[in-house]
C-alpha cells in the first residue's frame, strides 16, 4: 500500500515510446502533467477531466505513461482509445482486472454479429460496465478510467452526454469506490466548446512541448537532423511534425506540401478567405477580433489548424507548461495560436501558390 504523502519515483516508470521504426526512446519529460496524475490519484477527481490540445502534442502517449503511475499507486486502471485499429492498443487494461474485462468483452462479441472492430468502436461505452462491473466485484478498489479519442465517432451533443455519464458514475454510483479518475482527450475544438457550455467537467489544456522537454527529444533521435533551433521553428515542440520531418529525411518544402494536401489548403479554401488567412499568418491574433467570420474560425478549428480562445497561462488551466503569452516566431497569439508553425507555413505556401 502507498501512503498518501510517499513519494512515487516517476522517472523509474518512464514508458519507452516508438518515435519511428527501429527508433525507440522513453517518455520524454511533461514533469508537471505525471506530478498531476500522482496529485490526482491521491485524492480522486470529483469532475471528468477533459484534456484538450494541438493534434499530436502528445495526448496519447501522456495517458499511456499515465496508465504506468495510477497502477504504482495501486489503481485498477482501463484505457480506451476507439480511434486505434489494433485492439491491443484500443484497450489497456491492469493485469489483474483481466477476468472482467474478458466477460465484458465476450459479452460484447455475443451481440448479434459484432466484429473486433467493431467492438472498437463501442470500447468507449463498454468503459461503463467494465467500471460498474470492477466496483461490483472488488472491495471499494480505486479505479481511474482515461478515454483517449473519446468522441472520434460522435455528435457534438453525444459527447456533452457521454460526459455527464461519467460524471454520473463519479457523483452517483451505486457501487462503492474507494477513489476514481476519469480523463478523457480530444484534439476536437468544436468539442471543446461544446463540453465548455454545461458544468459536467473540467476542461484542461495541454500545449506541445516546452522547449526544454522538446530538446531532450531532439538530442535523443540519432543521425544527421538540423540544428534544434530550426527544429523548434518549424515544430514549435510538436512531438508528431518533429516525427513527420525525420520520416520525410528533414525535407521542410516536402513536409509543407503534405500537409497542404493532407489539410486541404484548396484553391476553393484559400481564395474565399484569403485576406483573413494573409493576416493570420502573420499573427493568429487577427482571427481573435470580433469582426472575424465565425464560418472561417470554424473551418480552422475543423483542420485542426489552430487553437482558438487559447486558456490564460494560468498553472491550473493546463495539463503541463503553457505555451508562452505570445510567441508570433512560433505562431502562438494571446488568444489563438496555430497548432504548429509549420501549419502556418503550409497556409503561407498555399497563399503564394494560388492566384489571386
Ligand atoms: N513525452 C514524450 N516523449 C517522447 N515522445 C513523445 C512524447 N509525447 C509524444 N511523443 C511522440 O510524439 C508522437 C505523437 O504523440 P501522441 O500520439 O501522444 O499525440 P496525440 O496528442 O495523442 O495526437 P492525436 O491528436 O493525433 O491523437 C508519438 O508518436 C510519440 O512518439
Ligand atoms: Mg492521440
Amino acid at each position: 500500500m502507498y501512503g498518501e504523502d510517499r513519494e512515487i519515483n516517476i522517472d523509474m516508470l518512464r514508458i519507452p515510446l516508438e518515435f519511428a521504426p527501429g527508433v525507440k526512446i522513453r517518455f520524454i519529460g511533461r514533469e508537471i502533467a505525471l506530478r498531476k496524475i500522482v496529485e490526482w490519484s491521491e485524492r480522486g477527481v470529483g469532475f471528468p477531466i477533459v484534456v484538450y490540445g494541438p493534434e499530436g502534442c502528445g495526448k496519447t502517449s501522456w495517458l499511456r505513461q499515465s496508465i504506468k503511475i495510477l497502477e504504482k499507486m495501486d489503481y485498477k486502471v482501463i484505457y480506451v482509445n476507439p480511434a486505434e485499429e489494433n485492439f491491443e492498443n484500443a484497450l489497456i487494461y491492469t493485469e489483474d482486472i483481466k477476468d472482467i474485462i474478458r466477460e465484458v468483452v465476450t459479452q460484447g462479441l455475443q451481440h448479434i454479429e459484432i466484429s473486433m472492430s467493431s467492438l472498437i468502436t463501442r470500447l468507449s461505452d463498454l468503459v461503463f460496465t467494465i467500471a460498474y462491473r470492477i466496483m461490483k466485484k472488488l472491495r471499494k478498489p480505486k479505479i481511474a478510467v482515461l478515454i483517449d479519442e473519446a468522441f472520434q465517432r460522435m455528435e457534438l451533443r453525444e459527447a456533452s452526454s457521454y460526459v455527464k455519464s461519467l460524471l454520473n458514475m463519479i457523483e452517483h454510483s451505486s457501487y462503492e469506490y474507494d477513489k476514481i479518475i476519469a480523463i478523457v482527450a480530444t484534439s476536437g475544438g468544436a468539442f471543446r466548446s461544446e463540453i465548455g457550455r454545461h458544468m459536467w467537467a473540467h476542461i484542461m489544456s495541454m500545449w506541445n512541448m516546452s522547449e526544454n522537454d522538446f530538446r531532450e527529444l531532439y538530442d535523443q533521435i540519432p543521425g544527421e537532423k538540423p540544428s534544434f533551433e530550426d527544429v523548434w521553428r518549424i515544430t514549435g515542440g510538436n512531438p508528431r511534425i518533429f516525427r513527420q520531418l525525420y520520416s520525410m529525411r528533414w525535407n521542410i518544402d516536402d513536409t509543407i506540401d503534405y500537409m497542404v494536401r493532407s489539410k486541404e489548403l484548396t484553391p476553393d479554401f484559400i481564395s474565399r478567405w484569403r485576406r483573413s488567412l494573409e493576416e493570420a499568418v502573420e499573427d493568429p491574433d487577427s482571427i481573435w477580433r470580433s469582426e472575424t467570420s465565425r464560418e472561417f474560425i470554424d473551418e480552422l478549428i475543423r483542420k485542426n489548424l489552430i487553437v482558438y480562445n487559447l486558456y490564460e497561462r494560468r498553472p491550473g488551466l493546463w495539463i503541463d507548461q503553457p505555451p508562452p503569452e505570445k510567441d508570433l516566431e512560433i505562431g502562438v497569439g494571446r488568444y489563438v495560436a496555430w497548432q504548429t508553425p509549420l501549419y502556418r507555413e503550409a497556409v503561407r505556401k498555399a497563399l503564394k501558390k494560388i492566384d489571386r
